[in-house]
């Protein structure tokens, strides 16, 4: 799709055809925090930079910034340059000798029904004493820490841990392979690893501890591998080099001065998916991100002291990094973590859970909504789910359908949802409704304030109402990603070079005539299957990595409830013959390269590959020909 400079046809004139509102309850408009929402978004586009730092002022700095935005150095912003901060000092310290410091902070459930509450208090403790922990690690400022752990609380814990003595951490989702694991520790050369014994999955226990041993073989920057006790299975520890998080931390003061850091000094980084070559280490740092977070998070979720929030999301992402660990502390209310799955024991977990927890604020993906309704209405229905007041859709387009359902079943027709659109490198909502804003179903609205966003042509122009086109942000944000960690021509060739002076998103999208934004999916050849980002040249390396496979084109397509899925073309080498027996097997080797996130639905074996005279598969043919849609322009296909 990449090599048009005309529109992008497809599923979004079907999209636009969804044009009723659906304006918001009085009750709703009477409470929300932004009510006149058209001269808050026209303030905000006359002076973005201004309307960012009013929201830096929300937080505390030990030192004000000198200057709130520098584009100097282009296309490397800077925000809030010459200020110290830290983000966990606003998640936490903050909040200690105020009434927050005894509510709870995290409300976490089992995959087996137990649950543990922690306040802010005793947060504050936890993550003192890992803090400390670390720094008796050798673990000093601008150091990378790993962390492969499920949805429990030390992986909150942890990451606030990293963040405030200003390490960086590097999570990585508890659902990919020990060699996916290994890419990442490796490129980001982290010092320390933090993983449990054992993980929970639909009443089964995953050898957490066993995966971490196989990926950090051979990687020689990781000195110590740090072990939450979960089952208390034996487990084999290396002396010296494994520790027990308990026993790491059961020595440690419950006090921990944090690190005072530049505004620009990386929090985190997270490995994403391109389209080509090893994931990106996206770069986040403490204070703009902060500030993008606190302001998206409280305006969009219409933040009030006693909510009870659940994002469904992994913190292995960054919608868990952003909004299940950071913008719930900074806001300073209750934040659900779930280490289990939607349907297990039974398909009415999560309202049994809403209705337990008394959540307020319920976020989560449209491929979970599509999940659910597959169960039928009546599950959803034996449950009051009267504390819900907003929902939210997050990770890849909802369709109207699941729109409608999750509204009528979920929100009970009373909640709005708020579809925000945003990505890893974004870190923070971008397109995203507010309350008080009248809504459609399956569109992410307008920008947010602050936010200039545009659909259109390779070339920089503008595309006409209707049409599809690449989406573009014009301006600058705060949460911004920095830069692809050690490789920042990377950073300017992915984001920064189709179209100067744009950021390029990635994404097809259009534009109705009320200025809506309608998301049709990638434009690269990233894969969304179910919400999670996957990109096809690392389950084309899984595949090659198999001894009978010479070579492999992977695409996404579409897929009812996943949204999609990968199907993969594979040549087989000479004295290899397609079998039911070998798809198994090339199947089991993507699982144990990548992990069983990537899991690969359909594999058919094929003699060619369409490739570019330099030999570069062409995978938009591949998924044109599959779809029997137009396969555009071909000029670049050798043969
Ligand atoms: C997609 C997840 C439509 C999009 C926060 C984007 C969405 C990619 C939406 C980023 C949405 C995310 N509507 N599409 N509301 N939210 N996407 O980095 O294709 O995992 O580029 O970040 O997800 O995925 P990532």
């Amino acid at each position: 799709m990449k090599t048009s400079s005309s529109f992008v046809s497809g599923i979004t004139e079907v999209l636009l055809k969804e044009q009723k509102f659906y304006r918001p309850s009085a009750k709703i408009l009477k409470s929300a925090k932004v009510k006149k929402w058209k001269e808050v978004h026209a303030k905000a586009s006359k002076n973005p930079v201004k309307f960012w730092e009013e929201a830096a002022k929300e937080l505390e700095w030990y030192k004000p910034w000198k200057k709130a935005f520098d584009g100097s150095k282009a296309p490397f912003y800077k925000w809030f340059t010459g200020g110290k901060c830290n983000i966990v000092h606003n998640c936490l310290d903050r909040w200690m000798g105020t009434p927050v410091e005894k509510k709870t902070a995290i409300i976490w459930e089992s995959d087996n029904g137990e649950h543990r509450k922690l306040t802010y208090k005793e947060l504050n403790k936890a993550v003192c004493k890992m803090a400390n922990g670390l720094k008796s690690l050798r673990v000093r400022k601008g150091d990378r820490v790993a962390i492969y752990l499920q949805n429990i609380p030390e992986i909150a814990i942890s990451m606030l841990a990293c963040a405030k003595i200003g390490a960086e951490h590097s999570v990585v989702y508890a659902g990919f392979s020990a060699h996916a694991l290994k890419t990442r520790i490796q490129d980001g050369q982290a010092k320390v690893l933090i993983t449990s014994d054992v993980g929970h999955r639909r009443g089964k226990t995953i050898d957490m501890k066993g995966l971490c041993d196989e990926a950090v073989k051979g990687c020689r920057s990781i000195r110590h591998v740090v072990v939450v006790k979960q089952d208390g299975v034996k487990t084999p520890m290396k002396k010296g080099k494994d520790l027990w998080y308990h026993e790491l931390v059961k020595k440690q003061s419950e006090i921990c001065k944090t690190e005072p850091m530049d505004a620009e000094d990386p929090a985190f980084i997270l490995y994403t998916s391109g389209t080509t070559g090893t994931p990106k280490g996206v770069v986040h740092v403490h204070g703009g991100y902060m500030v993008g977070v606190n302001r998206t998070f409280q305006w969009v979720m219409d933040i009030r002291p006693d909510d009870v929030y659940w994002c469904t999301a992994d913190p292995g992402w960054i919608t868990g990094h952003s909004y299940i660990v950071y913008g719930p502390l900074l806001a300073g209310i209750t934040t659900v973590m779930f280490e289990g799955v939607p349907d297990y024991p039974q398909p009415d977990r999560l309202w049994k859970m809403v209705d337990k927890y008394k959540v307020t604020l319920f976020y989560t993906a449209p491929t979970l909504v599509r999940a659910v309704m597959r169960y039928g209405d009546g599950w959803v229905k034996k449950h009051k789910l009267s504390s819900i007041r907003l929902l939210g859709s997050v990770g890849e387009p909802i369709n109207p359908e699941a729109w409608r359902w999750y509204h009528k079943f979920v929100g009970k027709g009373r909640c709005p949802i708020m579809d925000t659109w945003w990505q890893t490198e974004t870190g923070m909502f971008m397109i995203a409704p507010l309350p008080s804003m009248p809504l459609k179903a399956g569109s992410a609205t307008l920008p947010f304030p602050g936010i200039q966003a545009e659909v259109v042509t390779l070339k920089g122009k503008k595309v006409p109402v209707g049409k599809g086109g690449y989406l573009v942000i014009k301006n600058q944000w705060p949460a911004m990603l920095r830069t692809v960690f050690n490789n920042p021509k990377r950073y300017i060739e992915t984001y920064w070079k189709e179209i100067p002076g744009y950021y390029l998103t990635g994404d097809i999208a259009a534009k109705d005539k009320d200025g809506y934004f309608w998301i049709q999916g990638r434009s690269d050849d990233v894969i969304k299957i179910a919400g999670h980002r996957i990109g096809p040249a690392e389950i084309e390396s899984a595949l090659v990595s198999h001894k009978a496979v010479v070579e492999a084109g992977v695409i996404g397509k579409p897929h009812p409830i996943k949204g999609e899925i990968a199907k993969a073309f594979v040549i087989l080498k000479k004295g290899h013959l397609p079998s039911e027996e070998l798809v198994g097997e090339l199947k089991k080797t993507i699982r144990k390269e990548l992990g069983p996130i990537a899991v690969t639905d359909e594999i058919e074996f094929v003699d060619k590959l369409p490739k570019t005279r330099s030999g570069k598969i062409m995978r938009r043919v591949l998924k044109a020909r599959e779809l029997g849609q137009e396969v555009g322009d071909v000029t670049a296909l050798a043969d």
